[in-house]
């Protein structure tokens, strides 16, 4: 099947290096009017006045913008049940430690998570991958983490990637292994670095871990444990760091060549100049300071420094209810000093990069066709706007999966 774009204003993010880093993550990589010629899942041609192959659907983009699908590298988006009554708590001033503290918070989506079945599980992500979707994100990382026991991890494993067989975009599972504790935190840690662990990597090979370090979660020794017993095993590991507390997190995931850091809101200025000098990604999460405390990561400061960063949803049913990376672009620009072209890279060829994926992220000849028409002919404007669905069409590995090919 083939498929011509024609009169685009491209944003091919095809320059410089992957993935981006300091003044390399403004380059937009910008066709001021060009066409994409895409065929077999593949773009095959990008230029001027390309020749539509005989059958090829043809699409008149008008001057609006197409650009890669968005990469959204940080979610939770497997859960079952709601929070909604903790969600009038959250806004109205209780601190979000104070309720996990409790029993609640990620500990109430584990008991509901604990109730699901695998099917109902895939079938929730589902409607929200769906979601995602129609909002221009084309490959979403999902995490385990609200199992606790190998029983319950593993279900919530297959049910991201029995849901990311069905859906048209492309799903990334990631094994929260250190999310929370249950019972003393020696014995418990213990059994998910010896059984856990060992009991997802014979399941699922090569999948990234993850663990949340922080106050009310795991300490930085145990992740360091993890850790050090993942990467002996050639895994990859990411870590949701200095959120709330700066515990000392950043020096050992770079001594660990983590693939990203993830927050960031309470990172010192040593611990970012460190990142910046690092091949590690950090990731911002704006929508969940947004929702929780206002505080931010400074991710300004860190591309100034020189560091890699990307951008994400943290889509979750207790920090960050949203599943729109355009809202994501638009309080990172508001809220972490990025510009709209910085945020842009953030969220699509730097995102692949932490999910260690470079088949996708630019519009070049061989990658994988997953791009997005926007509603708007300055992307600027995907920045600017608030609240609405910039996105007028999807494709997805070459497919036309969301919205009307409008002809405008
Ligand atoms: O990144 N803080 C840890 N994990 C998520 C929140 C998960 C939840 O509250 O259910 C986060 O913000």
């Amino acid at each position: 099947m083939s498929l011509l774009i024609r009169h685009a204003r491209l944003l091919t993010l095809a320059t410089g290096v992957r993935p981006r880093r300091g003044p390399a993550l403004r380059e937009l990589g910008l066709v001021a009017r060009g066409d994409v010629l895409v065929q077999d899942g593949k773009i095959a041609a990008v230029g001027p006045d390309l020749t539509a192959p005989d059958g090829a659907e043809i699409v008149d983009a008008d001057g609006r913008v197409l650009m890669p699908g968005f990469v959204d590298c940080h979610t939770h988006a497997c859960w079952a049940g709601e929070r909604i009554g903790e969600w009038e708590e959250l806004i109205g001033g209780v601190p979000y430690l104070d309720i996990l503290k409790r029993g609640g918070g990620i500990h109430a989506t584990v008991r509901a998570v604990r109730e699901a079945t695998r099917k109902q599980l895939a079938s929730a992500l589902r409607e929200r991958l769906d979601l995602m979707l129609r909002a221009g994100t084309t490959t979403v990382e999902v995490k385990s983490g609200y199992g606790l026991t190998i029983e319950a991890e593993l279900k919530m494993l297959h049910a991201i990637q029995r849901a990311g067989h069905e859906w048209p975009g492309t799903v990334v599972p990631t094994a929260l292994l250190g999310h929370a504790i249950e019972g003393d935190a020696d014995d418990y840690t213990r059994m998910v670095v010896r059984e856990m662990l060992p009991a997802v990597w014979h399941e699922f090979p090569g999948i990234a871990i993850d663990a949340y370090c922080e106050r009310e979660a795991w300490p930085v020794e145990a992740c360091v444990r993890l850790f050090e017993r993942a990467r002996k095993h050639g895994l990859p590991v990411r870590v949701h760091t200095d959120q709330f507390s700066s515990l000392g997190m950043i020096p050992e995931a770079l001594r660990l060549h983590a693939a990203s850091v993830d927050h960031l809101e309470a990172a010192s200025n040593a611990d970012l100049a460190a990142l910046a000098e690092s091949h590690t990604v950090g990731v911002v999460l704006p929508v969940s300071g947004f929702e929780t405390n206002r505080r931010f990561a400074r991710a300004r400061r860190l591309v100034d420094a020189g560091g890699i960063v990307a951008l994400a949803t943290n889509c979750n049913p207790g920090t960050a209810p949203s599943h729109s990376m355009p809202f994501a672009i638009a309080l990172a620009v508001r809220c972490c000093g990025l510009t709209p072209a910085e945020a842009i890279v953030a969220a699509t060829v730097n995102a692949a990069n932490v999910l260690g994926l470079t088949d996708r992220g630019t519009i070049d000849v061989g990658q994988r066709a997953d791009l997005i028409l926007l509603r708007h002919k300055d992307e600027r404007l995907l920045a600017y706007e608030l609240g609405g669905n910039p996105i007028d069409l999807v494709i997805s590995g070459g497919k036309l999966v969301a919205g009307a090919p409008a002809q405008r």
